[in-house]
């Protein structure tokens, strides 16, 4: 039987139940969520499973040691009697992170330097000589995590951040993270079948996430992994879970995406070309949100992530006033042209269901790094705009 190994795999905050469930569905046992990441365990071929197909998880971690502490010097005990020998040898450089919530140590750089020497020590003790350290670009991580009582060392079995995919070099202003936009899309429940629209895509980041998904595309096909160079790695049962079937629907998804700026839409073209994905799934475009044309079905999800006040301001309004009048002339649009659709906006700004004058049938608090967001689902129930002036009588140059 294969040793059964304890994991951690941290995510962006908001998206822990949905890691739950699609730790679950790669087989993880023992499955639990707490605030900014899922607790798993599994064996090896589950490890490297997790980092290939998670969509949502940040790293994939695996617990090492934990033991409680009272001072530096127990952190040093700690971290030398852990066998990081079974892990890793001298020839690959090091870095350590510590991160730490009421700790009783005098800094967490001090910390991170006593747990450096354990498991130099360690090493040296077994190898006679030191690994390297290395801040930039080390080839192996380890993590340490104190709360006021205990030290939990993980060993990063991703490497580079998990929403590195691989396929992202044309960057534009704000993009989101791969694995928050995939996040968004599993908590707006989108499947495939439907349609989807992101009329500020920016770099394309939400359409291109959902095309690799309905193409059953792993997330990490195309990148390496720390766990590459771990002495336990068995690159044959590697190669046989990479080269397994893909799980593509047999429907061709309609994606639409659509951005004011030009060069956000050549970026996410670029981006787009190099996923190697059928060109017809996305259709992109240069377009103002507020001249969209009628919805391209009678119903789907309007999933996207507007500008946010403090990163963005909005293309093509330059006074205030203009800027004010946004908001509520995209709240129209919605009612109007969107009647049948779910709108989901993820924003820092609270404020935007009264800006837009729409009432959001849920508020979904997540993290877009330490920006606090919500992601606001809307019901465009069709009909209800019947009341309303219908979309001829708002001539085009009334919008601001
Ligand atoms: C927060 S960014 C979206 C980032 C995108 N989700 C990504 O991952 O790259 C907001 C986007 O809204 C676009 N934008 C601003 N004003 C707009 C408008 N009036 N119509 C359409 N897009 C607009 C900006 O060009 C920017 O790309």
């Amino acid at each position: 039987m294969a040793p059964v190994l304890q994991f951690f795999a941290p995510c962006p905050r908001g998206l822990e139940d949905a890691l739950v469930q699609e730790l679950q569905t790669l087989g993880a046992g023992q499955v639990r969520a707490t605030p900014g990441g899922v607790h798993f365990e599994g064996d090896f071929v589950l490890g490297m499973s997790a980092n290939l197909h998670s969509r949502l998880a940040s790293r994939i971690l695996q617990r090492v040691a934990q033991g409680s502490y009272r001072s530096e010097e127990d952190l040093y005990r700690l971290a030398h009697e852990t066998p990081w020998e079974q892990w890793h040898d001298v020839t690959t450089s090091l870095r350590i992170d510590v991160t730490g919530v009421g700790a009783p140590v005098r800094s967490l750089q001090f910390a991170m330097l006593r747990i450096k020497d354990g498991l130099v020590d360690r090493l040296r003790e077994r190898f006679g000589e030191r690994p390297s350290i290395e801040r930039q670009r080390p080839d192996r991580r380890v993590f340490a995590f104190l709360d006021a009582q205990q030290c939990i060392l993980y060993l990063d079995w991703s490497g580079e951040s998990l929403f590195k995919r691989g396929w992202r070099r044309d960057g534009v202003d704000a993009p989101l993270k791969e694995n928050l936009a995939s996040g968004l899309l599993a908590l707006s429940g989108w499947t495939p079948d439907q349609v989807l629209l992101d009329p500020f895509c920016g770099s394309g980041t939400i359409a291109i996430e959902a095309a690799l998904l309905a193409a059953g595309v792993a997330p990490g096909a195309r990148r390496r992994f720390g766990f590459e160079r771990m002495k336990t790695f068995d690159r044959a049962r590697w190669d046989r879970l990479r080269s397994g079937p893909t799980r593509a629907l047999p429907t061709t998804p309609s994606i639409f995406a659509s951005d004011v700026s030009e060069a956000a839409i050549a970026a996410a073209r670029t981006n787009y070309a190099r996923t190697g994905l059928p060109e017809g799934w996305v259709q992109w475009r240069q377009r103002d949100v507020l001249h969209l044309d009628a919805a391209p079905a009678p119903s789907g999800l309007l999933l996207s992530n507007p500008p946010y006040g403090e990163r963005l301001e909005i293309k093509g309004r330059q006074s205030l006033a203009q800027a004010d009048a946004f908001w509520p002339a995209l709240g129209s649009v919605f009612k109007q042209r969107f009647a049948g659709w779910t709108v989901a906006l993820l924003t820092s700004d609270l404020e935007v269901p009264q800006r837009l004058r729409l009432k959001p049938s849920r508020r979904t608090p997540l993290f877009n790094g330490a920006l606090e967001c919500r992601l606001f689902r809307f019901d465009m129930v069709a009909g209800s705009a019947r009341s309303r002036p219908n979309l001829q009588t708002i001539p085009r140059d009334s919008v601001p």
